[in-house]
């Protein structure tokens, strides 16, 4: 049986990807429309995974050179594609674009290949209704970095396949990764439901005054965020009380008149958005963002390590 695993689009999400099917031994061919993005990819690559290892990080059995091995670059959309197990979209963001992509890769990928999409905001259905093995298309979603941060968002559209949701799964457990199934496509799938209804709320409290920027991200960072970086919200109320019909019991009056005091949703537009950027800009300058992600993917890693270890 074919081990082949296609990536298309080498940028950031690409190359993570590449290095995640490569971590069990999936022989991963990599595709771009620029050539010079393949090469630099694979150089990252081996960078990446040179570094991993000798961090001790490193996913897998076989060793950096190995997974290296597994990787190799193509300027033929057809030769990434063709026969395999799962082909790994990860172009920009831009529906047109999208649309055009996946029906070059239906005209040459045979039946039986999974079409796995990485979109962060795309329903399925709106880029998959043109392709003759439509019911083969699944999004992907993984979480920035995802060699750190392993959940995937499976989402089908209305006319996937239960076996091909099931099978990406399968694949996504296989390396490492933590798949979630979502029933149906919605808007946001979950993740970005989850972070808008928080974000959303952030918002009307800045513009309300009641904390600033640092603090209110400190309720996160040093607070609720402790506790979701290993239960999520709903074993968190099972625990904080004697479990959760107890939980139901004593809070649920609180947790509906507080919910109905919040403010109607806002548009993030005007001098709000000007006010908090100087805050956040006097933390963190915008020619130290790439210092700070470094800061933040070294503080994921810590934490994945410490997960790992319980
Ligand atoms: N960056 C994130 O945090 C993140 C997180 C989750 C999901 N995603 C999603 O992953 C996808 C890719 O994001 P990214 O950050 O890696 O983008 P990126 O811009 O870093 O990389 C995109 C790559 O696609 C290539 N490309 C452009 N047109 C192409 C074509 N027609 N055929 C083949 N390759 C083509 C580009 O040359 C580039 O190498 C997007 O859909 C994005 O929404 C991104
Ligand atoms: C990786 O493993 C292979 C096969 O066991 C071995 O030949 C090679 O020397 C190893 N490379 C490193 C850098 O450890
Ligand atoms: C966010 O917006 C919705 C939609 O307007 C609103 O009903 C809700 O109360 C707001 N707050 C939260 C935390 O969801």
């Amino acid at each position: 049986m074919s081990r082949k695993i296609g990536i298309v689009g080498s940028g950031l999400i690409g190359r993570s990807w590449a290095m995640l099917f490569a971590n069990v031994g999936y022989q991963v061919v990599i595709y771009d429309i620029e050539p010079k993005q393949i090469k630099s990819a694979l150089a990252d690559i081996e960078q990446q995974l040179k570094l991993l290892e000798k961090n001790g990080l490193l996913r897998g059995k076989l060793n950096s050179s190995q997974q290296f091995a597994c990787i190799k670059g193509t300027t033929s959309l057809a030769e990434a594609v063709k026969d395999a197990v799962l082909v790994q979209e990860c172009v920009p963001e831009n529906l047109e674009l999208k649309r055009k992509v996946w029906k070059s890769v239906d005209d040459v990928a045979g039946p039986n290949t999974i079409f796995s999409s990485s979109t962060s905001s795309f329903l399925p259905s709106l880029f998959s209704d043109h392709l003759k093995n439509k019911k083969n298309l699944v999004v992907s979603h993984p979480v920035n970095p995802p060699y750190y941060v392993p959940l995937v968002e499976i989402v089908p559209a209305p006319w996937t396949d239960p076996a091909v949701t099931k099978k990406t799964r399968a694949i996504m457990e296989e390396i490492g990764q933590t798949p979630v199934s979502l029933s149906k496509e919605v808007n946001g799938f979950v993740v970005n439901r989850l972070q808008y209804a928080l974000l959303n709320e952030t918002w009307n409290l800045v513009s309300d005054g009641v904390l600033d920027v640092k603090d209110i991200d400190k309720v996160m960072s040093d607070g609720l965020g402790m506790r979701y970086a290993f239960l999520g919200p709903l074993e968190t109320t099972h625990l904080n009380a004697e479990g959760f019909v107890d939980y139901c019991k004593k809070y649920s009056n609180t947790i509906y008149s507080v919910s109905k005091d919040f403010k109607p949703l806002q548009k993030w537009e005007g001098p709000l958005v000007q006010e908090i950027a100087k805050q956040l800009e006097s933390a963190v300058p915008l020619d130290k963002l790439q210092e700070r992600r470094n800061w933040r993917d070294l503080a994921l890693t810590k934490l994945s390590q410490l997960k790992k270890s319980l």
